[in-house]
């Protein structure tokens, strides 16, 4: 397989999105930069993306997609197999947080954050699935958090979606094996963008009025997050590196964070005690990933 590799990325309107689409395009791989409402609420974040790949000659495409809207997703996936005739990689980045106690939020809005952060991936993964066996290669990247391995308070509903996107990118990864397909997980820490200022706030303050010092909880989580938060860049460049890493050898997770805060000894411990469930169930060998020629008739 050329090296360049033909990526697709949820969420490049702002923060990593963004930074990935610029840092994959720089290092010449052809990026598809999906953001929702390209012409309206994101039209200068495209007009900016679109006019950096005019100046710099960059393979940089900015294409429609909402990851809530399964025909949105659907005509994307489609739109950037017609003009690059491969997706190597797919990227699950498109994402939000809910900030309040589990009890004041809404059903709705735990049913909202779960169809963007989870389902979301879900839409994507399987437009893109179908072409990626057909190509007999690929790679699901799935930007989990740090909040996918730990449960942070004032935020269960955040970690909720992110523990959900774990477990759907490590199927995947056992699944998908034999297909010459790879799924990873990047687990970031705190990181600047404009996802603390983009927290939904639960609804339903009035469920918490007995809660007493428990009501100051995510304000403190908020603080002390953005006062750690790193420069995004970082996220971006171990993204390159997963991109750039031959197939097979990539990592399940991949913690991207100056604060393990143990989340590297959780990805351990895991690793051993799954790979020990697989062994049991005679599945080791189905779940190791096997390098494929690529289709003939493709
Ligand atoms: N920054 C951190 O500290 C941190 C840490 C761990 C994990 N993460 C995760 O990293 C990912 C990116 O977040 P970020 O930090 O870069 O924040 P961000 O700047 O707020 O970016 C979030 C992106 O998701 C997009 N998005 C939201 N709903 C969407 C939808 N329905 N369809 C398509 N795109 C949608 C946003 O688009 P709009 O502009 O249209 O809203 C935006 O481009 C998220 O999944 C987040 O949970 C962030």
């Amino acid at each position: 397989m050329d090296s360049k590799q033909v990526v697709l990325i949820t969420g490049s309107s702002t923060g990593f999105g963004r930074l990935m689409a610029e840092t994959l395009a720089h290092h010449g791989h052809t990026v598809f930069a999906t953001m929702r409402d390209p012409a309206g609420r994101n039209a200068t974040n495209a007009t900016e993306l679109r006019e950096l790949a005019k100046k710099e000659s960059l393979p940089l495409h900015v294409l429609e997609l909402d990851v809530t809207d399964d025909a949105s997703v659907e005509q994307a996936v489609r739109t950037a197999m017609e003009q690059a005739g491969r997706i190597d990689v797919v990227i699950n980045n498109a994402g939000y947080g809910v900030s309040g106690l589990m009890e004041a939020t809404t059903t709705e809005q735990a049913q909202q954050v779960m169809d963007t952060n989870f389902f979301g991936c879900v839409r994507v993964n399987r437009a893109v699935l179908p072409y990626m066996r057909r190509q007999r290669s690929g790679l699901l990247l799935h930007i989990s958090s740090g909040a996918g391995r730990l449960v942070i308070p004032g935020f269960g509903f955040y970690c909720a979606t992110k523990f959900a996107m774990e477990a759907l990118g490590e199927a995947y990864r056992y699944e998908l094996a034999g297909q010459g397909i790879e799924s990873s997980i990047v687990e970031p820490g705190a990181y600047q963008t404009a996802v603390f200022g983009n927290f939904v706030i639960a609804a339903d303050k009035a469920r918490t009025d007995t809660y007493g010092a428990a009501n100051q909880i995510a304000g403190k989580v908020g603080a002390a997050l953005t006062s750690t938060a790193g420069n995004a860049q970082e996220v971006a460049d171990a993204v390159l590196r997963i991109v750039e890493t031959p197939a097979g050898e990539r990592q399940l997770r991949n913690r991207v964070s100056a604060l393990s805060l143990g989340v590297d000894e959780i990805n351990a411990l895991c690793a051993s005690t799954q790979a020990r469930m697989l062994e049991a169930f005679g599945l080791s060998e189905t779940t190791t990933f096997v390098r494929r020629s690529a289709a003939a008739n493709y």
